[in-house]
């Protein structure tokens, strides 16, 4: 029988509940879900990829069905590369798909057999991004049951 196989790609910087929310969504669509974390030189972050690898790898496992790997390239030349026949990307609000809708009509063009699915999270999660984590975080504001323990904890350690 044919795999269903799905990528999950982002910047991951630092994973937060709405993204957790998000690859629970996406496994259940999925016989095999590549969490990408996006290796981008160019892009100043605040944990390293092998730390979000880390923290993403924690939280939900590296197992045969779910599985964190960085990427760099296009997109659509890695979800070729794993097999995928569909990229998920979560939508928060109108902001999020006017920031998506150019991305994936350009990846549909790249790659015409690669779909692109938009999981909306739990919401709780829909005001959350890594950016606000960040910036609340740096600030000492408290992040509990925002950010799961460990990514807590890992910013805590980060941001003194
Ligand atoms: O979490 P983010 O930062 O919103 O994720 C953005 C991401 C990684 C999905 C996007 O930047 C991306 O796909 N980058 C890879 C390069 C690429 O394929 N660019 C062309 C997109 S049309």
């Amino acid at each position: 029988m044919t795999q269903r196989i799905g990528v999950f790609p982002g910047s991951f910087d630092p994973v937060h509940n709405g993204h957790v929310d998000l690859i629970e969504r996406a496994r259940r669509l999925f016989d095999v879900l590549y969490i990408a974390v996006l290796y981008n030189e160019q892009k100043q972050a605040l944990f390293s990829v092998e730390e979000r690898i880390d923290l993403l790898r924690d939280l939900v496992g590296d197992s045969g069905e779910c599985r964190v790997e960085s990427f760099s390239g296009l997109l659509v030349d890695y979800a070729r590369e794993r097999n995928a026949t569909a990229v998920v990307r979560g939508l928060r609000s109108g902001a999020d798909f006017d920031y998506e809708l150019p991305m994936t009509l350009m990846n549909r063009r790249l790659a015409p057999g690669i779909d692109t699915i938009f999981l909306l999270p739990a919401p709780e999660w829909i005001y959350l991004s890594s950016r606000l984590t960040k910036e609340v975080g740096s600030l000492d504001g408290n992040l509990s049951g925002v950010v799961p323990p460990v990514v807590l904890e890992a910013l805590r350690r980060k941001l003194g």
